[in-house]
């Protein structure tokens, strides 16, 4: 089964890629464990997704580290003219998953390969530690804004919302690790849109990488419910 190739991979610190569904993003994401990402791995997701390369953090950490949404974090404090600004919904129904933008104390700049692969692994390190000391941490050792967006998960995970943010923390919730991945959309350099199904199925086949779609999780989640 396509769904347990994927995790094992996930688990031995190798890419998946995970399609949503053609009546939402249509969209394939790349998604690697924060705690296994390094920096070759944030080229890759640079020169072949091409998208925006973020960490999808899992619905308790979020609590933990008391993470909101950026468009409710705006609606709070943006001046009153920007407020009409704010996406609630996308065009697809979601509501966007992003909450702040982050970078670990000790990167540079914040965007090199390197730096981006420390901060996710520092990220996935506060995911292990003991609750209690989760939000030290996180305040001590990151600063904003930063040069990854925090993607939250909604509470109940897919139950709630089918996003690759949601998924790819139920996938790394079932391979019993750190809930904590690093994602990215695939695009197409040729037709300038996201990457087609069938052009990623086929980097997926010369990669071997293991492509799972959403309803695979989605049956998954029903029946061990
Ligand atoms: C961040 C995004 C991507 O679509 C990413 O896959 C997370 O979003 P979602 O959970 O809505 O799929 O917009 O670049
Ligand atoms: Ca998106
Ligand atoms: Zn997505």
């Amino acid at each position: 089964m396509m769904l347990d190739k994927a995790l094992d991979y996930l688990k031995r610190g190798h890419f998946i890629l995970l399609h949503d569904s053609s009546d939402r993003e249509n969209e394939v994401d790349m998604v690697i464990s924060a705690k296994h990402v390094t920096p070759e791995h944030i080229a890759q997701m640079r020169q072949f997704a091409g998208g925006l390369i973020c960490i999808a953090v899992d619905d308790i950490i979020s609590r933990n580290l008391k993470l909101q949404y950026m468009h409710e974090s705006l609606q709070q404090y943006s001046v009153d003219e920007h407020k009409d600004m704010i996406y609630n919904s996308t065009k697809y129904g979601d509501h966007p998953s992003f909450s702040m933008w982050i970078n670990h104390t000790e990167v540079k700049t914040g965007i090199t390969d390197y730096d981006r692969a420390l901060t996710a692994n520092e990220m996935a390190r506060v995911a292990e530690m003991p609750e209690p000391y989760q939000i030290n941490y996180f305040k001590r050792m990151f600063k904003v804004p930063g040069h990854i967006p925090l993607l939250k998960s909604a509470p109940d995970l897919i139950k709630t919302r089918q996003g690759h943010t949601e998924m790819s923390t139920y996938l790394l919730r079932l391979a019993e690790m750190s809930p904590v991945s690093v994602i990215c959309e695939m695009m197409d350099s040729i037709t300038h849109k996201a990457l087609s199904l069938d052009k990623a199925k086929k980097y997926a086949d010369s990669n071997r990488i293991p492509m799972l779609e959403a309803s695979e999780i989605l049956n998954h989640s029903k029946i061990y419910a």
